[in-house]
């Protein structure tokens, strides 16, 4: 993950690429996470090959804004396994989990507007456009501040399992 987070093009709709300490820091919060509420950013290995690739999975958002506190969905995977599908499956995996297992209520998704892929894939697992934003977290960056947040409301939409899945 260290390599992964560290990478430019990965981190190109964040603030910075992190330091090598920044992913530890981060990766031992998620664990700590998933001690206390059973999910995190989860690990996710290319099942052919056994490879680690990077994450997709849920964390708890707690910044101010008016949909949080909320679960996000999100996920960050190495370039060589981008466009083969690994976002969607996973994501749409996690939905599943999400509903099922951990009862999840609603899940939402962010990125910045100009995010396409990560947008791509909130529309491809059946997430809905709930509205725009400026993140608060990176207000003074005039590239990135302009976000939008998708929803999945699992409860409104009682046909979710059929509407997502391929
Ligand atoms: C966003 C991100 C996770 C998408 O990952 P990904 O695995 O490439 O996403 P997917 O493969 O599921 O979808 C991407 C494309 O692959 C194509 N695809 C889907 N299934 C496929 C398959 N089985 N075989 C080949 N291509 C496929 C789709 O056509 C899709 O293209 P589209 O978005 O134009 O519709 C990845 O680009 C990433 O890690 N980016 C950096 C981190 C990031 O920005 N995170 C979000 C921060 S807000």
């Amino acid at each position: 993950m260290i390599k992964i987070s560290g990478n430019e093009e990965v981190m190109n709709f964040s603030p910075a690429v992190a330091t090598p300490e920044q992913t530890t820091i981060f990766t031992r919060k998620l664990q700590d996470l998933f001690e206390e509420k059973g999910y995190c950013y989860f690990a996710v290995d290319e099942l052919e090959t056994g490879k680690f690739i990077g994450f997709i999975g849920f964390y708890f958002q707690d910044y101010e804004s008016e949909f949080t506190p909320a679960v996000d969905i999100g996920w960050r995977l190495h370039p060589d396994f981008w466009g083969k599908g690994y976002a969607t499956g996973g994501a749409k995996a996690c939905l599943d989990y999400g509903k099922d297992t951990l009862k999840l209520k609603k899940v939402i998704s962010t990125a910045p507007q100009i995010n396409k892929p990560s947008i791509n894939v909130m529309k491809k697992i059946g997430m809905k456009k709930k509205l725009e934003f400026i993140h608060p977290k990176v207000k003074d960056n005039e590239r990135l501040r302009n976000c939008v947040c998708y929803e999945i409301d699992f409860q409104k939409n009682p046909n979710f399992d059929k509407s997502y899945k391929i």
